[in-house]
C-alpha cells in the first residue's frame, strides 16, 4: 500500500466509524444476506460482536502505520477464527460484505480511488491472515476486485509470498 492509499483508507473509516452501530449492523445483515451459512457461526448477542468487529477494525485501521504492532494481532486474530470454522475462502466474501457497507456508509465519498486502497488493504490483510492461519498455500497470490464484488480489475496486491517486505506494506512504516 501506498502511503496515500494508508491515508484514504484511515479517513474514509473515520467517517463511517462516527456511526459505528449502524456501520456494523449494515455490515452482518449483508453479510448474512450474501452468506446466509454464516449467520449460524455467530453468538447470540450480536450487540457485543459488533462492537467488537468495529473495535478490532478501528485497531487494524490506524495500525496500518505501525505494522509491527498490527501484524501479531492481525495473526493471532486469524488463528482464533480457525477455531469459530472460519475457512480461507469466507474471507473474499467478508471482504465483499466489508466494502459493500463502506460505500453505503460514504456514499459520493466512495470514489474509485477509495475503492481501489479498501481492496488493497482487505486483499493485503485477509491475504495475510489467511497464510498465518492455513498456511500460504491456501493464500490467494491475487486477489481480484470481482471476488469483492467490485468491478474486474486486478488488485495489485499480495505476492505468493507475505512476508512484511513483500506485501509492500513496508513503506508506510
Ligand atoms: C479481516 C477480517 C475479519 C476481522 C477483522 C474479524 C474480526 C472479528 C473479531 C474482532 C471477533 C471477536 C472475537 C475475537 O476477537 O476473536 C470476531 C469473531 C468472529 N468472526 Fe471474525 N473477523 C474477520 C473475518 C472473519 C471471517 C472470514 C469469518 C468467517 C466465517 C469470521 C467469523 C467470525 C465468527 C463466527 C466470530 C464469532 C466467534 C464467537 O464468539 O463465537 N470472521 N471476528
Amino acid at each position: 500500500m501506498t502511503p496515500k492509499q494508508v491515508a484514504l483508507v484511515q479517513d474514509s473509516f473515520a467517517k463511517v466509524a462516527l456511526t459505528s452501530e449502524a456501520a456494523a449492523v449494515l455490515f452482518y445483515d449483508r453479510l448474512f444476506d450474501i452468506a446466509p451459512q454464516m449467520k449460524a457461526m455467530f453468538p447470540d448477542d450480536m450487540i457485543e460482536q459488533r462492537r467488537k468487529l468495529m473495535a478490532m477494525l478501528a485497531g487494524v485501521v490506524k495500525g496500518l502505520t505501525n505494522l509491527e504492532q498490527v501484524l501479531p494481532v492481525a495473526g493471532a486474530l486469524a488463528k482464533r477464527h480457525v477455531s469459530y470454522g472460519a475457512k480461507a475462502e469466507h474471507y473474499p466474501v467478508v471482504g465483499a460484505a466489508l466494502l459493500w457497507t463502506l460505500e453505503k456508509g460514504l456514499g459520493d465519498g466512495w470514489t474509485p480511488e477509495v475503492a481501489d486502497a479498501w481492496g488493497t488493504a482487505y486483499g493485503t490483510l485477509s491475504g495475510y491472515m489467511i497464510s498465518e492461519a492455513y498456511g500460504r498455500s491456501q493464500a490467494p497470490s491475487k486477489l481480484r476486485r470481482q471476488d469483492l464484488g467490485a468491478s474486474d480489475e486486478s488488485i495489485p496486491s499480495a505476492s505468493d509470498d507475505y512476508s512484511v517486505s513483500e506485501i509492500g506494506l513496508e513503506e508506510v512504516r
